[in-house]
């Protein structure tokens, strides 16, 4: 279990208790976070849970596959904080990692 906060564009902040293993894209779902859609179901494939990772968590994610990189060259607002919330998978690693949810997605 880890803890995980996130930011709507708007400022509301949002944190839960995440068990290992599940997604921040599930973890979204599962507790009504505004924002994060997770239409393809975590396939990678449709960018509806593009999170911005706060700059301090950055180095401590695992390494992007190919297919998430081209998904957040398409997603709007993309930038080098981009990652697909599918994709983040919760650990004790990342235990209070915070993630912001970009313009656009509400
Ligand atoms: Fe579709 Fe993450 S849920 S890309």
């Amino acid at each position: 279990m880890a803890k995980a906060t996130y930011i709507e564009h708007n400022g509301t902040v949002r944190s839960v208790e995440v068990d290992d293993g599940i997604s921040l894209m599930e973890a979204a779902l599962a507790n009504l976070i505004p924002g994060i859609d997770g239409d393809c179901g975590g396939a990678a494939a449709c960018a509806t849970c593009h999170v911005h990772v706060a700059e301090e968590w950055l180095d401590k994610l695992p390494a992007m596959e190919p297919l998430e990189h081209s998904m957040l060259d398409m997603a709007a607002g993309s930038d080098h904080r981009s990652r697909l919330a599918c994709q983040l998978k919760m650990c004790t690693k990342l235990d209070g990692i915070v993630v912001r949810t970009p313009l656009g997605q509400h």
